[in-house]
C-alpha cells in the first residue's frame, strides 16, 4: 500500500475458478498499456510463477545450498527480531522478470510450497507482513494472486490491498464462495477503516450458448458489480502450459484480450485515483 501504488488482491475461496489466469492476463494487458505491474504469487501451488514463466532469483542458504527466493522469504524477512522494528520493503528483493512472452513491464514475486509454512504462522503481526513486505515495490500496480482459502493466505493480502477483485466462474459453488470471501473481507475492513474496497467481480472461463451459466450470470449482475466476462477458449490451457499470455495467440484469443484490455483500463483509472 505504498504511496501512489494500487495494490489489488485477486481472490475467491473456491479453487480453479480462474484467479491466476485473470491475474496474469490482467498484468499483461496493463503492461501493454504502459503500466508497470508487480505480480505477487500468493499461492504455494506456484501456478502464477509457472504460467508467467518466471525464473526465481537464487541465493546461497544454509549449508551453502542454493535456494530460490520467493514470497515466503520476503515475508519471513520482515519479521521483527529482538526488539528491532519490522523490516519494510523486502518483496523487492525477490522480484524477477516474467518470461519472454510477457511485457517487460511485468515483474513477478514468485512462490513455491515454502509459502504454506508462512500460512501456519499466526503470531501477532504475522498477517501484516504482506503490507510491510510490499512497501516501496517499484511499479504502478501490484496484483496479488491469492490462494483458494479464507485463512492467512487470504487475510494477509487483504490487509495489504487497496481494492479486491473477485473472480468466479458462472457456476453455483464458485458464486457461493464469493459470499464467504465477502464475510472475511468485512472482517478485515472493520479492522482497517473500510479498506480494502471491492473493485468488482470478473466472471472467468464463461461458456457461450449454455443456458444455466447465462442465468447465473444474469443473477450475478444483479447482485455484484461485474466488471468483465472472460469467454472460455480451449487455447487458454495451451497458453498456460507454454508460459504465455492469451495475447500471444492472436485471433484465437481476441475476445479474451479485449476483455483484459477493458479491465486494465478500469484498474488504471483506479490507480490514477489512488495517486490522487
Ligand atoms: N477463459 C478461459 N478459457 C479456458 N480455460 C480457462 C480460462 N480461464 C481459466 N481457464 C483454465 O481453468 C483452470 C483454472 O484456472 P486458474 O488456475 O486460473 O484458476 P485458480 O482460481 O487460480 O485456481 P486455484 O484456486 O487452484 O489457484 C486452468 O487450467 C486454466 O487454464
Ligand atoms: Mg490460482
Amino acid at each position: 500500500m505504498a504511496q501512489g501504488v494500487l495494490t489489488v488482491a485477486i481472490a475467491n475461496e473456491k479453487g480453479g475458478v480462474g484467479k491466476t489466469t485473470v491475474a496474469a492476463n490482467l498484468a499483461q494487458a496493463l503492461g501493454l498499456a504502459g503500466v508497470s505491474v508487480t505480480l505477487v504469487d500468493g499461492d504455494p501451488q506456484g501456478s502464477l510463477t509457472r504460467i508467467t514463466d518466471a525464473s526465481p532469483l537464487t541465493a546461497t542458504g544454509a549449508l551453502g545450498v542454493a535456494q530460490e527466493l520467493s514470497v515466503s522469504d520476503a515475508l519471513y524477512a520482515t519479521q521483527p527480531r529482538q526488539g528491532a522494528p519490522v523490516t519494510e520493503g523486502t518483496m523487492r528483493q525477490v522480484l524477477t522478470a516474467a518470461g519472454q512472452h510477457w511485457s517487460p513491464l511485468v515483474q513477478v514475486a514468485p512462490s513455491n510450497v515454502d509459502l504454506a509454512s508462512r500460512a501456519d504462522e499466526t503470531w501477532p503481526g504475522a498477517l501484516d507482513r504482506w503490507r510491510h513486505a510490499l512497501a516501496g515495490v517499484p511499479s504502478q500496480v501490484v496484483l496479488i494472486d491469492c490462494a483458494p482459502t479464507l485463512g492467512p493466505l487470504l487475510v494477509g493480502p487483504l490487509r495489504a490491498a487497496d481494492v479486491v477483485l473477485l473472480v468466479t466462474e458462472a457456476a453455483l459453488g464458485a458464486v457461493e464462495a464469493l459470499a464467504r470471501v465477502t464475510r472475511t473481507l468485512e472482517g478485515v475492513r472493520a479492522d482497517r477503516d473500510g479498506a480494502p474496497r471491492l473493485l468488482g467481480v470478473v466472471v472467468s472461463n464463461y461458456p457461450a450458448r449454455e443456458s444455466y451459466p447465462a442465468q447465473l450470470l444474469a443473477q450475478l449482475r444483479e447482485q455484484w458489480p461485474v466488471l468483465g466476462v472472460v469467454p472460455r477458449r480451449a487455447v487458454m490451457v495451451k497458453a498456460e502450459g507454454a508460459g504465455a499470455p492469451a495475447a500471444a495467440y492472436g485471433a484465437e484469443t481476441g475476445a479474451i484480450v479485449e476483455e483484459f484490455a477493458q479491465l486494465a483500463q478500469i484498474v488504471t483509472e483506479q490507480a490514477n485515483k489512488e495517486r490522487g
